[in-house]
């Protein structure tokens, strides 16, 4: 079997980190142009990182949950597998099935991953995984201001994470593609899921409430992922 799961913000829901545009979201009380984007950063970079470090804090303390983990005995079952998450948390790779975890190679964090700290400048970057104080990092090479290592709105995709997600995409199209926890607002997130899925394929969609791709996908499960997943994956590996 060949797969491709794509995650976004709902499949961590349910292990109490917040979404963006569902309830409660964070879009809904906080301006993304105020919080992420370049130009927020550089008019109050401590505003931004009191942010981000607020929310790595609350990752941390943060437990995967059972929509990560069918994701990762999906993975473990599966002859060819690729996860393109939204999400910046490390919950996919903290999540463990029959012992084991997700491979590295076989996840893109496409948006980022929220405990990279990079220059805005160089090169250089670092990963803090454990708290941190609440000083503004600068970069020891050259000096300047640190930033969360994540996209913000109006940059660019990471070339080279595009290029992992075009390499599997270049091989046979996927029977079965999965679409969880996401409102996919990005048309590229469409366009993926659109040209990952084999013509007589199943596009699934795991979603509480419809979104632009429900109307592409030939299956839709309308419930919590936490729910659903464990569920799809054991039906999909006992075929
Ligand atoms: P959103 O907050 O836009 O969407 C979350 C989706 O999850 C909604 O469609 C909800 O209906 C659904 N949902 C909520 N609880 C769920 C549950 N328990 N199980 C399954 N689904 C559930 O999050 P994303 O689509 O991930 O960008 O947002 C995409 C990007 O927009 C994020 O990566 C972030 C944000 O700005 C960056 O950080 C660059």
């Amino acid at each position: 079997m060949r797969v491709l799961v794509i995650t976004g913000a709902g499949v961590s829901a349910e292990s109490g980190i917040p979404t963006f545009r569902g309830k409660d979201g964070y879009w809904r009380n906080l301006n993304p142009a105020k919080l992420a984007t370049p130009e927020a950063f550089a008019k109050n970079p401590r505003l931004v990182w009191e942010w981000y470090r607020e929310r790595r804090q609350r990752i941390r303390s943060a437990q995967p949950n059972p929509a990560h983990q069918a994701i990762v005995k999906l993975a473990a079952h599966t002859d060819e597998f690729l996860l393109v998450t939204q999400n910046v948390d490390d919950l996919h790779l903290r999540a463990e099935s029959e012992g084991q975890r997700l491979s590295p190679d076989k996840i893109v964090q496409i948006h980022g991953d929220i405990f990279e700290t990079r220059c805005s400048r160089c090169a250089c970057s670092r990963r803090e995984p454990e708290e941190e104080d609440s000083n503004l990092p600068r970069c020891t090479e050259c000096g300047e201001l640190m930033r969360p290592g994540v996209v913000w709105f109006g940059e660019q995709l990471d070339l080279r994470k595009i290029e992992q997600v075009d390499n599997y995409l270049t091989r046979p199209s996927c029977p079965v593609v999965i679409v969880a926890g996401t409102t996919a607002a990005f048309g590229y997130i469409i366009d993926l899921a659109l040209r990952a899925q084999d013509p007589d394929g199943q596009l699934i969609e795991v979603n509480p409430d419809p979104t632009p791709l429900s109307g592409f996908a030939t299956h839709l499960i309308r419930e919590p992922a936490g729910i659903a997943l464990p569920r799809l994956v054991d039906e999909l590996l006992a075929r």
